[in-house]
């Protein structure tokens, strides 16, 4: 039985995955940590994660980026396994946490549904065959809550089309800043918000007389917790490390 720590427990998706652990015989969260102290499952709710000193085998992150410091520190010294699926990371702390991959293994993706990661792979492969001749704009849509923007994941589809442009991509996000025409080197980056939206993605290959058009539509939080709950598997017992989607996918054809 996998032993889980929930950073972030009485969040939205520290809850979806406490509902989904509890259905799941493989698992368990030994105890959740949450500013908000608040005991709502069946474990017990720290607010400082040095105050739990019980069995873990691996910690699942969906909190704060303020957070992160405070939860590498804590799985430093226990030698534990992270899944930090926190976004909005500054360049800072995404370079904290790769030092700290150095000592424990990191699991990070901004976006844990499985479906995201094919349509990156997906878009390389067509930014590859597509070449100059299409332009590319990525279209993001989320939920009136949702505080940072562009998503993750708009910015992780961009840095993967990226890598197949030649001299990579300028990234351009708000067009009415300057008044010139599109570069053919540009992504150009666009957030929605607005209701109850899960989570929209959608990648556009404009080019001349045809467009295509990659979508990825998340209906509901659990595609992202199942993510997290398969990482949370597959990272336990993992040696010191940087681990991404590429690799728990990989190890399904194992
Ligand atoms: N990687 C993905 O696939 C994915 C999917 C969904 C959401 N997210 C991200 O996960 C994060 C959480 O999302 P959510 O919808 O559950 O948000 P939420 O606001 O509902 O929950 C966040 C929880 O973290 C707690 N928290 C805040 N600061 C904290 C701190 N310093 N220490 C410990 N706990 C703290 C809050 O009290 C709250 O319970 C966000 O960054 C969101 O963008 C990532």
């Amino acid at each position: 039985m996998i032993k889980i720590i929930m950073n972030g427990c009485n969040g939205k998706m520290g809850q979806v995955i406490s509902r989904l652990v509890s259905e799941d015989d493989k698992c368990e969260i030994a105890a959740g940590f949450d500013i908000n102290g608040e005991m709502k499952n069946n474990y017990p709710v720290f607010t400082d994660p040095f105050g739990y000193t019980g069995a873990a085998d691996v910690v699942i992150d969906f909190s704060h980026p303020d957070s992160l410091e405070g939860i590498l520190d804590y799985c430093k010294s226990r030698k534990l396994p992270i899944i930090v699926c926190t976004t909005g990371l500054s360049n800072v702390q995404k370079n904290i946490m790769e030092a700290a991959a150095g000592e424990i293994p990191v699991f990070f993706s901004a976006n844990m549904s499985l479906g995201i990661n094919l349509l990156i792979s997906l878009a390389k492969q067509a930014a590859r065959l597509l070449g100059d001749s299409f332009d590319i704009e990525i279209e993001e849509r989320h939920h009136n809550q949702k505080i940072d923007a562009p998503s993750g994941t708009a910015l992780a589809i961009a840095d993967g089309i990226s890598e197949e442009m030649p001299g990579g991509a300028e990234y351009v996000y708000d067009r009415h800043t300057s008044r010139r025409k599109r570069k053919k080197t540009e992504i150009g980056i666009h957030a929605i918000r607005g209701g109850t939206i899960v989570g929209d993605h959608t990648v556009i290959f404009a080019g001349n007389d045809e467009v295509i058009e990659l979508k990825h539509s998340a209906a509901s939080k659990e595609v992202f917790a199942a993510g997290a709950i398969k990482a949370a598997k597959f990272m336990a017992g993992k040696e010191p490390g940087m681990y991404n989607m590429n690799h728990l996918i990989s190890s399904f054809a194992e």
